[in-house]
């Protein structure tokens, strides 16, 4: 057995060993208060210090204006798929009924690039039957599967999508997914769309591993497990205007309300202290690392290394476009499926672990999150030159 592990895995994954010891070392008696942060209440002062700090980390790390909200939310980023709809097909509603628009047809958008952007769209249609008042109807403005073969692993061009007109049509809201875990597949820069709408986007796999102009957005929300702690806690960062009162719009679970989690400071329920307190922890460490420019920077630095192997050689190839390829899921095939089988084989012998691509895609992939130092990625590289050159 051994006592630490190159774990490339995609989620939950890899947490800075720096954040795992100081939270051993506090595991007994965090702040001096002589309990674990899992025995406090989440009421109480000490927790309350400890959300504070992990907000303002946060504001300060993504320089998030003073006009957004940040919730801790639960139900892990599939929620949000529902949350999302339903808040902002709530906030629209209210528009309209404002605008005396009563009953019009409200649109949402989405770029489905990936398995989880296509699991977004999905609960939002499968959602439609239970708005009232307002017929839905989602709108795949970019549908890779469709326009690509059966296969994802490019974001066609902004001139190609089919983005709902928002001068002629009620859009509640443009829908994205920064970085597809699955498929590798990561937005390089912020979709343009009309001003006037509210633009959303999952950012579960590539939270603060970049900079972000949280401005541009109405809501960047993503779970925590990949590049901020443990499970069990989901970031979301909504602009203010877009919270609306309970009582407008689809009736929905209160667990999944925006206005109720902002009202109660994430709070009208018991929050998942642990998991926030690890997410803390983690944006100390992050802004020792010099923040997102500083953990880009190295990011970047492995995300090139790897690819570089993989486009020099004729063993491996990778299925994303050179344009859209993710810097913190590399996905790439080997080829044939045993070759695959034994360079995972060969890998877990050499301490690589996770590193198998996801179930519904195959082949490899190698997580390369902000807490995968670079020497790991180093490593895989040199396994990589050498299992080409066997073979
Ligand atoms: C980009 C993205 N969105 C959403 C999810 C779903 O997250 P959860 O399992 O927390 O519901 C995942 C999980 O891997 C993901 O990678």
């Amino acid at each position: 057995m051994s006592t630490y592990a190159l774990n490339f895995g995609a989620g939950p994954a890899k947490i800075p060993q720096a954040v795992l010891l100081k939270a051993q070392k506090e595991f007994l008696n965090v702040h001096g208060t002589g309990m674990s942060v899992m025995e406090l209440s989440h009421r109480s002062k000490p927790f309350g210090a400890i959300l504070e700090k992990t907000k303002k980390d946060l504001t300060e790390l993504m320089k998030i204006p003073s006009n957004y909200t940040i919730l801790f939310m639960q139900g892990g980023a599939t929620t949000e798929f529902a949350s999302v709809f339903y808040n902002l097909i709530a906030s629209k509603q209210q528009e309209l009924k404002q605008a005396g628009k009563e009953g019009e047809e409200i649109v949402v958008d989405y770029l489905v690039t990936g398995a989880w952007s296509s699991k977004a769209a999905q609960e939002a249609e499968r959602l439609i039957p239970t708005v009232i008042g307002n017929p839905v109807r989602v709108n795949r403005a970019v549908n890779v599967k469709q326009s690509n073969n059966g296969k994802f692993g490019v974001i066609p061009p902004a001139s190609e999508w089919k983005l709902t007109d928002a001068q002629k049509h009620n859009v509640a809201y443009v829908y994205y997914c920064d970085n597809e875990t699955v498929h590798g597949v990561e937005f390089q820069s912020i979709p343009q769309i009309d001003a006037s709408v509210p633009l959303v986007t999952d950012v579960s796999s590539n939270f603060l591993s970049r900079p972000i102009d949280v401005s541009k957005f109405g809501i960047v929300y993503g779970g925590a497990q990949k590049n901020l702690g443990p499970a069990g806690v989901t970031i979301v960062v909504i602009r203010n205007d877009l919270l609306v009162d309970l009582n407008v719009g689809p009736i929905r679970p209160l667990m999944l309300d925006f206005k109720t989690a902002a009202d109660n400071d994430s709070m009208y329920n018991t929050p998942p202290t642990f998991a926030i307190y690890m997410v803390g922890l983690t944006l100390e460490w992050l802004k020792e690392q010099g923040g997102l420019d500083g953990i880009q920077a190295v990011n970047n630095r492995k995300a090139e290394k790897l690819y570089k192997v993989i486009d020099d050689s004729k063993l491996y190839t990778s299925p994303v476009a050179k344009d859209c390829r993710s810097h913190m899921n590399v996905v790439f095939n080997l080829t044939t499926e045993e070759l695959e089988k034994e360079f995972l084989k060969g890998a877990e012998e050499r301490n690589m672990h996770q590193l198998k691509g996801h179930r519904s895609v195959g082949g490899v992939r190698a997580s390369i999150y902000n807490a995968l130092p670079e020497e790991d990625v180093d490593a895989l590289i040199d396994y990589m030159l050498e299992f080409e050159k066997k073979h």
